[in-house]
């Protein structure tokens, strides 16, 4: 029997006495682009925290699997080596690493080798160059002072070089010019292009990302569930009624 790349199984997270997830179901075979969309508040990030493994929120019921195997009480560090990548899994600044030797670091956690600094960085300048950065952002200290469509492109680059299996992205960030956005549709669209098989879930407010991605499905998230899933009619709907139809 075919399983899927990565389940959730009605999970219910809360965060203290604050219930969040209620019941939240998604599965996602290998290759396959899925969209959650919500209101603020619905629980996205809840969701991507929780995935993340964040101790802040404690799932009260239910499982999440990867390769049919249960994960739910996997940590983070055992989460990356294994191929899931959490798009904001990295401190914000880390004073005095480079982009370039936190890549080292990361990718030599992942691949459970020691690569050199020169392969490091051959697949870097390979990677920007698809990714159309700039040769200088290698050397530069690890988000410090990043803007928010260079964080975006680090994250990119952090995506393709440790060739996940599947990617979790949360597109929080509301200050992201169509540019930030385009380097996420774009940077995913190319790691896809190398690696067909990688699922990746992508939380996002932005129609304009979907439009650049085209994703398989498209998922309405309200109040801690899934409440609709689809294609990208979904997202167009929304677009035009906004999130009335679906609320309780
Ligand atoms: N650590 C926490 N402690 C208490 N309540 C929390 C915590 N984290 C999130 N919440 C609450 O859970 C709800 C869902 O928050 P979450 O950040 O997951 O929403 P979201 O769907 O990502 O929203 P947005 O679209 O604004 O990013 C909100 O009411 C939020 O205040
Ligand atoms: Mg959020």
């Amino acid at each position: 029997m075919e399983r899927s790349l990565f389940e959730i199984k009605d999970l219910l997270v809360a965060a203290g006495e604050h219930q969040i997830l209620k019941g939240l179901s998604l599965s996602v075979g290998k290759g396959e682009v899925h969209a959650i969309m919500g209101p603020n508040g619905s629980g996205k990030s809840t969701l991507a925290n929780t995935l993340l493994g964040n101790p802040d929120y404690q799932i009260t019921s239910g499982s999440i699997l990867f390769h049919g195997e249960d994960i739910t009480d996997w940590s983070t560090d055992i989460r990356a080596k294994a191929g899931i990548f959490l798009a904001f899994q990295y401190p914000q600044e880390i004073a005095g690493v480079s982009v370039i030797q936190f890549l080292r670091q990361a990718v030599s956690a992942r691949k459970a080798a020691d690569i050199s600094a020169i392969e490091i960085r051959f697949s870097m300048m390979e990677w920007m160059q698809k990714l159309g950065m700039d040769p200088s952002f290698a050397q530069r200290y690890l988000n410090e002072g990043f803007s928010g469509g260079e964080k975006k492109r680090n994250e990119i680059l952090q995506m393709a070089l440790l060739e996940p299996e599947l990617a979790i992205l949360d597109e929080t960030d509301s200050g992201l010019d169509i540019d930030a956005l385009r380097v996420v549709a774009r940077g995913v669209n190319e790691v896809r292009k190398e690696n067909p098989d990688l699922g990746v879930v992508l939380i996002t407010h932005y129609q304009r990302i979907l439009d650049e991605l085209s994703p398989d499905f498209v998922h309405i998230m309200i109040n801690g569930r899934i409440v609709a899933s689809g294609g990208m009619e979904l997202s167009e709907k929304l677009e035009s009624e906004g999130y009335e139809g679906w609320r309780e």
